[in-house]
């Protein structure tokens, strides 16, 4: 029986203030609903948190993923790596291009994909003749994938990198004493965002591609809208003020100013919100400290500041426990959670299981460590709008269940 009395708690939600709504109903009055200047000021303020040197705004984080993708030279039988701790959309992308997909197995501690794994992923490729044309390093959870030894691994092969930082807007890395950001592609070729509600700033749906190359950046920008150029210096022939050209198949994948007016008034607080989770992360965090044999926090690297989009738990697995027990035990947690309006979520179903993915010949590999931590994984509620009383709730309810 769920308790009536109880503030449902959900794993993520938005934070909407009055200024945010001042910002859209300002978008809302203006001459512009779309195509207008609060896209620019919009990836303005992208580039400006991430240090990328360009961002393009687009509708959601899965058309980031496909354009990037596009960009990135992705066509009929090329491949892309990434992992099977994901959302769909990383692997998916790479098939609306025209691409097949290789997973990558994680570290169960960290949720993040294993360098050893992307080298058999690679030598599999190897083998058949091929190279991957991309891979889709993950920064699950907020915390940055090992971009540099991802890249290493690229520069070799001559695949791009693309860095799936829709959980990491925010989050830091440190390499040889030097502290980068995620979605900088200081160690990527590019890097997609999403923001979506759960997400640390959000324009109801809608997504970013970030770069430092200004040739992805220009085909991003004609990709996002049609494939059309209308600058004079690129145009084949010229003939009045209304002419453009298609210069490649590209899709409207625009994202409106009402949208960005709402993500730039979100972006003004993306360092609060990031330090409000970062806060909430270090109370769960002490509050599971010493309770490892029940329940284990994800492992965060060394030199790594996660902007902490989820907070993950794993069930710890007992002496010689089979991985279908551990499941059960996470299961039972879920449901004795939601049952005090405690409500989590697993991320993710692995990918490469997916039926749709076995159907096209895809997801053969065997991931030990994807295994692991799909059976005793859980997101626990993390959001900025927590106060720690629910985060007290929160940890009461686990170890009260675990
Ligand atoms: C890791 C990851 N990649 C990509 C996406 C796709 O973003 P969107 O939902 O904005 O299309 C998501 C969204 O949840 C995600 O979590």
């Amino acid at each position: 029986m769920v308790n009536e009395d109880l503030k449902p708690l959900p794993y993520g939600r938005q934070t909407i203030e009055d200024d945010d709504v001042d910002a859209v109903v300002r978008a809302l009055r203006s001459d512009f609903l779309t195509q207008g200047p609060a896209v620019k000021r919009f990836e303005e303020a992208l580039s400006a948190a991430t240090g990328a040197k360009y961002a393009v705004a687009v509708s959601n984080g899965t058309a980031a993923l496909h354009l990037a993708c596009l960009a990135a030279g992705v066509r009929e039988g090329d491949v892309g790596i990434t992992s099977s701790i994901t959302f769909v959309a990383s692997a998916n992308a790479v098939r609306y291009a025209g691409g097949t997909v290789k997973f990558c197995d994680v570290d169960p501690d960290t949720s993040l994909l294993t360098l050893a794994s992307l080298e058999e992923r690679v030598a599999e490729c190897a083998r058949a003749g091929k190279t991957p044309k991309v891979i889709l390093p993950v920064d699950m959870t907020g915390a940055p994938a090992d971009l540099p030894g991802v890249q290493r691994i690229a520069k070799r092969t001559g695949a791009l990198v693309i860095e799936d930082a829709a959980h990491s807007l925010g989050a830091t890395y440190a390499v040889g004493g030097q502290t980068f950001r995620a979605a900088s592609c200081a160690h990527a070729d590019m890097a997609i965002l999403s923001f979506h509600p759960v997400k640390h700033v959000t324009t109801g749906e809608g997504g970013a591609i970030t770069t430092n190359d200004e040739g992805l950046f220009k085909e991003l920008c004609d990709l996002r809208t049609h494939g059309i150029t209308k600058d004079p210096a690129r145009l084949e022939r010229q003939d009045g003020p209304w002419y453009y050209e298609q210069h490649t198949l590209g899709f409207n994948y625009r994202i409106t100013d009402v949208q960005c007016a709402l993500g730039e008034s979100q972006m003004k607080k993306l360092e609060r919100f990031v330090a409000r989770r970062r806060a909430i992360a270090a109370r769960y965090d002490a509050a599971f400290a010493g309770q490892s044999e029940r329940v284990r926090p994800l492992r965060v690297r060394d030199g790594v500041a996660s902007a902490y989009h989820l907070y993950v738990v794993r069930v710890a697995a007992r002496p010689g426990e089979a991985l279908v027990s551990v499941a059960a035990r996470r299961k039972a947690l879920y449901l004795a959670l939601a049952e005090k309006k405690i409500y989590t979520q697993v991320h993710y179903i692995p990918v490469h299981a997916q039926p749709d993915f076995k159907r096209h010949g895809m997801g053969t590999e065997a991931l030990p460590g994807v295994d692991a931590y799909y059976a005793s994984c859980l997101s626990l509620p993390m959001f900025p709008g927590m106060t720690d009383a629910d985060v007290d709730r929160v940890v009461a309810a686990v170890l009260g269940a675990v």
